[in-house]
């Protein structure tokens, strides 16, 4: 049985509740699959996630990731409470700016940044993370092009290996990430940078993955950007005023996964800090992350209609759900866990073996393979914890399933914050050319 979360409970009638609100109510109101957030969790997370830094360090900013979860609802939650952004894409960045996080509070990474996004970024004061030295020409001819000087930091690349998904193992020597530290040419970006009289170089970024329990990548990729930091100090006599240690902190999805919380990585990741700009004599820099997943992660369930169950004897059972690898693509890009449960059952007990397959026509759709739930039957509806990162921000349409929709309850209140997808929707950027009509 899954320990369940603070903001989740069970009522009288066994259904889960989110916030104050009845899960089973939810679907039938809202239809399935549904994505539900709680407000409240976003908020706990966000400020916790602050004040773990924040009392370690006097000036600490937290850039909250829209990767994970770029919903517009979502993000104005989390600049009310006064969060900035990691961009890494032209939407992501006017969504930020359109809910009203200043420019210069967001930051712009990735290895492929457009000349629009680029132009965009100058233009509003963004940080950009430089990713490679074609990428710093461009931003040196661009900023001409627009008459102003570009804000900009260098993505390192930390070579730190984290235990998590070879596909987000992103700090990786081997990654597409960065510049290589080892080889000289991190150094060779800042002097760089600092002959082109178009860029005012003020950080330095890196990101050691993403999904990490433990607290070790964090300490090597402080010890290494900080040696940086002294190494640009000492040789070319820059200060760097942001130095930005990207995002990485995981969830438990499993219910034996253990947490990593934000004070312990905080509290070693500070210290490292500490000692660098004292024994180097640094300015104290302003220390930027970017979480997106320890944020949004656990605020969110997806919400399933179980349609069909079939028998397999000697094997677990099918039970065909109307979400699938297109609401949630977790499980079949990354054989994820997401904990599954029956929402209308949380009182009886999971002892029945099934496999949780959605409506597509892959064998990869699926949400759970030789899960426990109760005895399983039509309409039941079973609901997927943890999806509010890289959950509907990574579903697609495949064989043209529309999007699910999204609610965010608080409290008693509840609003829909994106709606379901259409026919219309999924067809209306299709075209027939002339000679076939
Ligand atoms: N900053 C940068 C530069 C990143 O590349 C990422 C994530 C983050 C921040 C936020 O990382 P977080 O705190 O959420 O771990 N789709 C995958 C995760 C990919 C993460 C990519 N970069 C998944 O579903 O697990």
């Amino acid at each position: 049985m899954l320990m369940l979360k603070e903001h989740f409970s069970v009522n009288a009638l066994g259904h889960l509740v989110i916030g104050q609100t009845d899960a089973v109510e939810l679907a039938e109101k809202f239809g399935t699959p549904l994505y539900v957030a709680d407000e409240q969790r976003i908020r706990e997370k966000y400020r916790r996630f602050l004040r773990a830094f924040s009392a370690r360090w006097p000036d600490v900013r937290v850039h909250y990731a829209l990767k994970a979860n770029s919903n517009m609802a979502v993000v104005k939650i989390l600049q009310t409470e006064g969060a900035g952004a990691d961009v890494s894409s032209e939407v992501e960045l006017r969504i930020a700016l359109k809910v009203g996080i200043p420019g210069n509070r967001i930051v712009f990474n990735g290895n492929y940044k457009t000349h629009r996004e680029l132009e965009l970024s100058i233009i509003n004061d963004v940080l950009i993370n430089v990713d490679s030295f074609q990428e710093l020409e461009t931003i040196d001819r661009l900023a001409r092009k627009v008459g102003k000087r570009a804000r900009i930091g260098f993505r390192i690349n930390p070579d730190v290996k984290a235990d998590t998904h070879p596909y987000i193992a992103i700090g990786l020597r081997e990654s597409k990430f960065g510049f290589d530290v080892l080889s000289g040419q991190v150094m060779e970006a800042y002097k760089m940078a600092a002959e082109m009289s178009t860029v005012e170089i003020l950080g330095i970024h890196a990101n050691v993955g993403s999904q990490i329990l433990d607290v070790a990548p964090f300490e090597e990729e402080a010890e290494k950007i900080m040696a940086l930091v002294s190494e640009i100090k000492e040789k070319l006599d820059i200060d760097l005023r942001f130095v930005d240690f990207g995002g990485g902190i995981g969830i438990p999805y499993k219910p034996d996964d253990k947490e990593l919380h934000p004070e312990q990585v905080a509290e070693k990741m500070v210290n490292v800090v500490k000692r660098c700009v004292r024994e180097n004599r640094l300015k104290e820099p302003t220390l930027l992350f970017e979480p997106g997943r320890y944020i949004v992660g656990d605020s969110s369930v997806l919400l399933a209609r179980v349609g069909y169950i079939k028998e397999r004897p000697g094997m677990p059972d099918w039970v065909a759900v109307d979400a699938g690898m297109n609401a949630l693509m977790r499980p079949a890009l990354y054989g994820a866990y997401h904990h599954i449960e029956l929402a209308n059952k949380m009182n009886q007990k999971n002892e029945f073996s099934v496999n949780v397959a959605g409506p597509l026509c892959e064998s990869g759709d699926f949400l759970g393979k030789n899960r426990k739930l109760p005895k399983v039957e039509q309409g039941d509806l079973a609901v997927v914890f943890d999806v509010g990162a890289y959950g509907l921000a990574m579903s697609c349409q495949h064989t043209a399933q529309p999007r699910p929709a999204m609610v965010i309850v608080n409290g008693e209140r509840v609003e829909i914050v994106r709606k379901r997808e259409t026919y219309d929707d999924l067809t209306r950027l299709d075209q027939i050319p002339g000679w076939l009509k």
